[in-house]
């Protein structure tokens, strides 16, 4: 499920063609129907699913469009790639412990409501911070709560902007979501 420019998720795809993560990526969910991970999936192939509020207006009707995609394909993991949306409890509850979801900052740091994108960079340079990073966590129904599965970190640099560090911190999470995919798989 991805939202914007879609870097991850194509990130996450490359990999798979290019033989490191033994999986299939079945569909895109995004709530975004103009996104660039929408591109990327229409150009590999794989369906996608404009599944918004917008949409699907009715509360219970936007729940159901979301199981139906769960329940047409019976997929292993659910990936979140830069969704910016809280996911319906609904779909954490159909799924426990098989929803992974990467973070732009060092979890528990710049977490939870408020926190997404940009914004968490344009915080831990308000705060000062040296050091930033990525996560990769299980999704659990308190936003960005669940355990922590790996983290990769980067410096903060004196001269950082919040689109500078976004960059330097998007290109860890590239190398590290599909590999944290990879070993908590392998575990399942
Ligand atoms: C990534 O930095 C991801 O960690 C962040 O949005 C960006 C999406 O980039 N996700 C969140 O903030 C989720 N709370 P992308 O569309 O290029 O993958």
């Amino acid at each position: 499920m991805a939202s914007g420019g879609g870097s991850n998720f194509k990130a996450i795809i490359d990999r798979i063609g290019e033989g490191d993560l033994d999986a299939q990526c079945k569909f895109l969910i995004s709530n975004n129907g103009n996104c660039g991970a929408m591109e990327h999936a229409r150009a590999y192939g794989i369906p996608v699913y404009h599944i918004s509020g917008k949409t699907h207006p009715d509360p219970a009707a936007y729940e159901s469009a979301m199981l139906d995609v769960l329940n047409l394909y019976n997929v292993d993991l659910l990936i979140l790639a830069g969704y910016m949306k809280a996911l319906p409890v609904c779909m954490i509850q159909r799924m426990p412990n098989r929803i992974l979801n990467i973070h732009p900052s060092l979890l528990p740091k710049y977490g939870g409501k408020g926190f997404w994108g940009i914004h968490v960079h344009e915080a831990v340079i308000a705060a000062h911070d040296t050091e930033s990073g990525a996560t990769v966590h299980l999704v659990s129904e308190e936003i960005d709560k669940g355990r922590i599965l790996a983290q990769a970190k980067v410096p903060v640099l004196p001269d950082d902007t919040p689109e500078v560090l976004a960059a330097r911190v998007l290109e860890q999470e590239h190398n590290l979501y599909w590999k944290t995919i990879k070993e908590y798989a392998a575990q399942l």
